[in-house]
């Protein structure tokens, strides 16, 4: 259901700005007139949006694709979306897959064997269950030792295939990693099929370096890694968090949330790794990461620095940008600035919009970044999964009945993504003085049709109703991704160019 106070922003933001007219005007009225039908009627009357060639999303759909930031680990995030959903019915559980933790959890596994020696009081079933889990992870142990083979450095990463590996996957538990929002955790929130979690990235030409945090960690020490970017950049940093925190024992890790900033420390590394909300990386009157449900979005694009200035001496800066801009056909760009109450915009197209702010972004890094100390990445398009006959499935539900990636590569597959940003986005990071890594995500992302968090997540605070669940077609979130997931396949990435650095 449409909150009332979303229909009184838009009034009041759309009856504030003074529209300027331009050539595509037209089109806007045509779309605009569209979406605010659809503000009003939910949902289903938007769906004519979906046909729009470059604007798949539903308006609705990403206009609040954010959580609301808090202050403490345990508050559950309140969540902005629109439409999130839930189909126990149609899918088929699955029994949740036990696998061996990794190699770093051997270590935990031995304290416990300590404590249990010195405490013989302890409940029997507690101890049983410790046994078996020291029993599991035993063999384990000598693995940890084995070198790490790093890829060479010209292999093609993001060219490969997804490959069922239950042995190594998920590389953390969902209920293991307490950082975790109740937005990602699918498992808890009700989802009843869990292999979207067992698959591994198989590049074509060279394997991914194995997953081992204290060697992350190590890299980490005396050091910042910074996400800069919007809510699928916070998905990423969710998983980054649960991948280093395992490995780390309790007090020795904390999670300060403040303003834009959401800092996790470890502190036996003195080590960060840190989200800062920016979803247009320039300035917006999106900002607010708890007041940024705005419809009527406004961008300044060449205007940077009061983000910048917050990811200098960062030492691993990850930056991302797309679903923000998914909304609209174009892109309103103020006149002035926010600062000194200007209010009149001009519309933009969305490619030249967005280029001119990678052309903001791409100075400031060149002119900021002292490559000898930090390492760049640029994260490519996070795509959606909203019409399931894109994957011809024509008894799909957007994303939701789906339990496997799509595994058939010869199949031409287009589920929306505006290729025109992912090339600029990958033009303007290849033309840089500083190197910048382009996380080439997207394709390999396209795929996991079978890992949204659908119906599996929270909306305004609260866990989808089992009545909001059981329609997806409404309530179904096909943009953010459940964890574990497809997003610690993203960080593997970022971990494989991370160790290789000396
Ligand atoms: C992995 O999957 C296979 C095939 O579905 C199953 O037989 C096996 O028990 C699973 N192993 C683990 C560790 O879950
Ligand atoms: C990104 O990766 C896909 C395969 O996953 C590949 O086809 C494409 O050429 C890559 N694009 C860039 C710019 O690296
Ligand atoms: C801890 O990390 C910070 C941030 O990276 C760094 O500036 C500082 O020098 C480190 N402290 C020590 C004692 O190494
Ligand atoms: C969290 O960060 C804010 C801003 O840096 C700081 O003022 C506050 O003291 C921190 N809180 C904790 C518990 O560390
Ligand atoms: C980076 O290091 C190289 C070699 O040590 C040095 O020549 C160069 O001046 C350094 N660049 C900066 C920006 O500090
Ligand atoms: C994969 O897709 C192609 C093109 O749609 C089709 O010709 C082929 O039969 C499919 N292969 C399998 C194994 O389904
Ligand atoms: C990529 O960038 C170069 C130099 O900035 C430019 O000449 C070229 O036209 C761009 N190509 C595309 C496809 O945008």
């Amino acid at each position: 259901m449409q909150p009332p106070g979303r229909r009184k922003t838009l009034f009041s933001e759309a009856g504030i700005m003074k529209h300027r007219k331009n050539n595509n005007l037209s089109i806007f009225v045509v779309v605009f007139s569209v979406f605010l039908f659809g503000v009003f009627m939910y949902n289903e009357d938007v769906k004519s949006i979906a046909e729009f060639p470059f604007s798949r999303p539903k308006a609705s759909e990403i206009q609040d694709d954010q959580s609301k930031q808090g202050n403490s680990v345990q508050e559950s995030i309140k969540n902005e979306k629109e439409k999130v959903a839930s189909l126990n019915s149609k899918t088929s559980p699955e029994e949740t897959t036990k696998k061996p933790d990794h190699d770093m959890k051997s270590i935990v596994a031995k304290d416990d064997e300590q404590r249990l020696a010195e405490d013989k009081e302890n409940d029997e079933q507690k101890i049983e269950k410790k046994e078996e889990e020291q029993k599991i992870e035993l063999p384990v142990v000598e693995e940890d030792d084995e070198d790490v083979e790093l890829p060479p450095k010209d292999c093609d990463l993001f060219t490969g295939q997804w490959v069922f590996d239950n042995e190594t996957y998920p590389l953390y538990k969902e209920d293991e990693c307490e950082f975790l929002t109740a937005q990602v955790t699918c498992m808890r929130n009700g989802r009843r099929d869990s292999m979207y979690q067992n698959w591994r990235w198989q590049p074509r030409d060279c394997n991914l370096p194995k997953y081992k945090p204290r060697l992350l960690l190590e890299k980490l020490r005396n050091k910042r890694l910074m996400f800069v970017g919007d809510s699928l950049n916070r998905n990423q940093w969710e998983s980054m968090v649960c991948l280093v925190q395992s490995v780390v024992p309790p007090g020795r890790k904390s999670l300060n949330k403040s303003g834009s900033l959401s800092v996790f420390r470890i502190e036996n590394y003195n080590a960060t790794v840190e989200f800062y909300w920016a979803p247009f990386l320039v300035q917006s009157n999106s900002d607010d990461p708890n007041r940024h449900s705005i419809l009527n979005r406004i961008i300044m694009p060449e205007s940077i620095e009061k983000h910048g200035k917050n990811w200098k001496e960062v030492d691993y800066l990850v930056f991302n940008t797309y679903i923000w801009w998914m909304n609209t056909f174009t892109m309103k760009v103020l006149r002035g600035s926010f600062d000194r109450g200007d209010t009149e915009y001009d519309e933009i197209d969305r490619p030249v919009a967005y280029r001119r702010v990678l052309n903001t972004w791409s100075k400031w890094v060149d002119k900021n970044v002292n490559p000898n100390r930090t390492t760049v990445f640029f994260s490519s398009i996070s795509p959606l999964h909203i019409k399931s006959l894109d994957w011809n499935n024509p008894d799909g539900i957007k994303c939701a009945l789906e339990t496997t990636p799509i595994l058939n590569q010869s199949m031409y597959l287009n589920v929306g993504t505006d290729r025109r940003l992912f090339v600029i986005a990958s033009n303007i990071t290849q033309n840089m003085k500083v190197v910048v890594h382009f996380i080439n995500i997207t394709s390999l992302s396209e795929y996991r049709k079978d890992a949204h968090t659908s119906v599996y997540t929270i909306r305004q605070g609260k866990t989808l109703t089992p009545e909001q669940q059981a329609d997806p077609a409404t309530y179904a979130d096909c943009i953010h991704w459940c964890l574990p997931g497809l997003p610690d396949t993203w960080n593997e990435f970022l971990y494989a160019r991370i160790i290789a650095r000396s």
